[in-house]
């Protein structure tokens, strides 16, 4: 018999069938003769209940002693019954144990704090809350291959080790490479420029690394990055992708994890309500709102997540900030033509204080532009040679943006912390398990 899954069951694809299925035992009870087990098997959870003479002797008993988390199959058949936790169960004829657990799964039913389930979070991966956002992060990036699959872009992967900082050297973390020095990526940007005049429109979903020294709700020290080059785009084009991609991506989980969403306290309602075009404001105007909230804020001072918190409450979906001075901006942007003191960027923040869940703009084009904030910015033209060269062989007006993966999906499912948007977070003080 071949194991069929218990999502399709709960569709009521097999109802009244005879099934096997495969899983873990994720909790259970006993009243009256009757085994009440439920089965977890990584697309859903089913009840299945096993009455004293309908199994055979043996079986009734191993049953009886069966531990959390041990794997099984059973074969029953399936049944409608309103009174089941998810409207089916499976009436049990048999059942192998592959393997019974310990006893004393480390997960209690009681409370645990952060820093227990993350010291076990090769078992607590299991849990209904974090099976459940996994899924929505899959479905996040399913839904965004869909997109760029159907308008045209071409996949491209740059290297994870390399030798010189895209986003500053603060956040760069040493590798030993031999005999020299290099570092893990922060961006794939500098790459992608060179390769849209290899392929066109390209993206990547890839980690990227921060050696953040802060413990922040927003941080890790390793994230998925999802990011967008595009040669003859502007400032204007580039927010518009990004408007595009993510009103794609929030209507599909929408129509397909509405459930999903639900769980973790989101109403696929209020997403739906979220859609573009997203609300622009100029760096300026975002000093003038701190300032009328009474914040001290000068001019050109960076934007950090505490004066995100503050801009977020004036809007109810996601609004880019645009034209940030060149100062708080790494030496790649470009300045704008009009106003050079400011560039063509933009970062996209999320609303509900949650803040930015991208960065990015249009690109210095011009080798003389480039050479002088290079300079401007105390880098060493020799760590940038190659990305120099770029501007010597047809230069072209391009832009791009990144998209923290995990700020995103934390935005999305309501989370409080953003490592609970990854499997196994790396944060400052953690790199285990
Ligand atoms: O704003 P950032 O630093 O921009 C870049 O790296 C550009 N080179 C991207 C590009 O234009 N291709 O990072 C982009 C996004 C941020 O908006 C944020 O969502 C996320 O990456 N991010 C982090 N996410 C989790 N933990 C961290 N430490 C992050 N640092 C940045
Ligand atoms: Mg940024």
């Amino acid at each position: 018999m071949k194991a069929v899954d218990i999502a399709s069951i709960l569709s009521g694809k097999y109802t009244d069938e005879r099934v096997l299925i495969r899983g873990w035992l994720h909790n259970m009870r006993s009243s009256g003769g009757i085994h009440f087990l439920l089965i977890r098997d990584g697309t859903g959870i089913i009840q299945c209940t096993m009455k004293k003479n309908t199994v055979k002797d043996e079986i009734f008993k191993e049953a009886k002693d069966l531990t959390q988390e041990s794997s099984l199959e059973i074969i029953g058949s399936v049944r409608e019954d309103k009174r089941a936790p998810r409207g089916y169960e499976i009436k049990v004829e048999d059942m192998k144990v592959f393997h019974r657990a310990e006893e004393g799964y480390p997960i209690a039913k009681k409370y645990h704090g952060p820093d227990f389930l993350l010291d076990n979070r090769h078992l607590w991966i299991r849990s209904q809350k974090m099976q459940t956002i996994l899924r929505i992060r899959a479905k996040f990036l399913e839904a965004a291959r869909e997109w760029f699959k159907a308008n045209g872009f071409v996949e491209f992967h740059s290297p994870t080790i390399i030798t010189a900082a895209c986003e500053g050297g603060a956040t760069l973390f040493p590798v030993k490479y031999f005999d020299r020095e290099a570092y893990l990526t922060q961006s794939w940007q500098l790459y992608a420029e060179a390769a849209i005049a290899s392929l066109g429109k390209i993206y990547t979903i890839a980690p990227s690394f921060r050696a953040e020294k802060s413990r922040t709700r927003r941080h890790l020290t390793e994230y998925w990055h999802l990011e967008v080059e595009i040669p003859w785009c502007d400032l204007k084009g580039i927010m518009k992708v990004q408007e595009d991609l993510l009103a794609y991506i929030l209507d599909s989980l929408c129509e397909e994890m509405p459930g999903e969403l639900e769980y973790l306290g989101r109403s696929p309602d209020e997403l739906r309500r979220m859609k573009p075009p997203y609300e622009r404001i100029t760096y300026d105007k975002a000093v003038k709102i701190l300032n009328e909230e009474g914040i001290f804020f000068k001019w050109g001072d960076d934007i950090t997540w505490t004066h995100e918190k503050i801009l977020t409450e004036r809007f109810n979906k996601p609004f880019f900030i645009t034209h940030f001075p060149k100062n708080v901006k790494a030496f790649y942007h470009k300045p704008d033509p009009e106003r050079p003191k400011v560039t063509l960027s933009a970062d996209l923040l999320a609303p509900e204080g949650y803040g930015e869940i991208t960065g990015g703009g249009q690109r210095i084009d011009s080798l003389e532009e480039l050479l002088e904030r290079i300079k401007e910015e105390g880098l060493n033209p020799e760590d940038y040679k190659w990305y120099i060269d770029l501007r010597r062989y047809g230069s072209v007006p391009h832009s791009g943006f990144g998209l923290g993966v995990e700020r995103t999906i934390s935005w999305i499912c309501k989370l409080e912390h953003i490592r609970d948007a990854i499997a196994f977070p790396r944060l400052i003080n953690r790199v285990y398990p």
